[in-house]
């Protein structure tokens, strides 16, 4: 793992997609992002603002990275709000990586809001590997549902299924992932299952995937400082999210009693989530 704080890069935004009202991927070139493992991550430099921890979103030009980000407080706002021409910095990739079994036939991916990033990725080593795949997207509404087409792109060559659900019935299939997931593994067998997103989410995706004993690996966040494994800004019992993680299984997670419950806010106290 790369854990050097020299390695700041600054690169420039070269191209912005509109995902969603709230959500936008902003496009730079730099080869070692482009190389990123799926579920890897980039401690991103907004100058004058703040350094945020970021997936590493695929690109469709060689050399190319991105970001897909979500407006919701100062610095992911900031972030959003970058123009193309303008500079970020970027550190990473850090973090571990999905990891896709040996003898793997078919998994199930399932994933919400900027939670599908990493998932992409992993989504185009599954194709290469030709795994069967089905990937349930969630979205509140149709409005919020984004990734669909390159999804099914990422996954055009193996044998796959994109699955989309909204809570309000919008669009597909009318519940949540979970729900989709439970009318699914009832009647299919999945190797692992992957799962990124909203914790709340992924804590029922996990319960579901023990009660069958699927074994899973999920994508967690916490507030990072460093990203590196220095600061512990990132801790969840005893281990660091940034250098232990992002990516937990199962045997983690079931010892790791914060998770689904309670986060650390930037000060480090514990909250609970609602
Ligand atoms: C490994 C990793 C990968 C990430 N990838 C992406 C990505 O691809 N796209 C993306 O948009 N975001 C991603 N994030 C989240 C991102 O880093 C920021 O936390 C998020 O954008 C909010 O930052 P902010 O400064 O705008 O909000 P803040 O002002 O810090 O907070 C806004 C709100 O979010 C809440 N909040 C902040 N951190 C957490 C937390 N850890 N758990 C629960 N609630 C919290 C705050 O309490 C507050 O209500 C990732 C985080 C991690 C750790
Ligand atoms: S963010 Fe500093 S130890 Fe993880």
């Amino acid at each position: 793992m790369r854990t050097n704080f020299d390695s700041l890069r600054i690169v420039k935004v070269e191209e912005i997609v509109e995902e969603t009202p709230t959500v936008r991927t902003l496009a730079f070139r730099d080869g070692t992002s482009s190389k990123a493992r799926p579920g890897q991550f980039l401690m991103v430099w907004i100058p004058g603002v703040e350094e945020l921890p970021m997936s590493v979103m695929i690109w469709h030009k060689k050399l190319y990275a991105a970001v897909t980000v979500r407006k919701k407080g100062y610095g992911s706002t900031s972030l959003y709000d970058k123009k193309v021409g303008e500079k970020l910095g970027v550190r990473g990739p850090y973090g571990n990586s999905f990891e896709i079994r040996e003898n793997a036939k078919k998994v199930l991916l399932v994933g919400g809001g900027t939670g599908l990033v990493p998932l992409l990725r992993l989504a185009g080593h599954l194709n290469d590997a030709r795994i069967d795949t089905t990937l349930i997207i969630g979205a509140k509404t149709h409005s919020e549902v984004f990734f669909e087409k390159l999804a099914g792109k990422c996954l055009g060559d193996t044998n796959h299924r994109v699955l989309i659900t909204t809570e309000d019935g919008s669009y597909g299939i009318k519940g949540q992932t979970t729900d989709a997931m439970l009318d699914l593994i009832s009647v299919e067998g999945f190797d692992t299952i992957y799962t990124c997103g909203p914790e709340g989410m992924m804590k029922k995706v996990f319960d579901l995937a023990e009660a069958r004993s699927i074994p899973l690996q999920a994508s967690l966040e916490r507030y990072m400082k460093c990203g590196i494994g220095i600061c512990a800004s990132c801790c969840i019992g005893d281990r660091l999210v940034c250098k232990d993680g992002s990516i937990f299984h199962s045997q983690d997670l079931s010892s790791l009693s914060e998770f689904g419950s309670e986060y650390r806010d930037k000060t480090g106290r514990k909250c609970r989530y609602l």
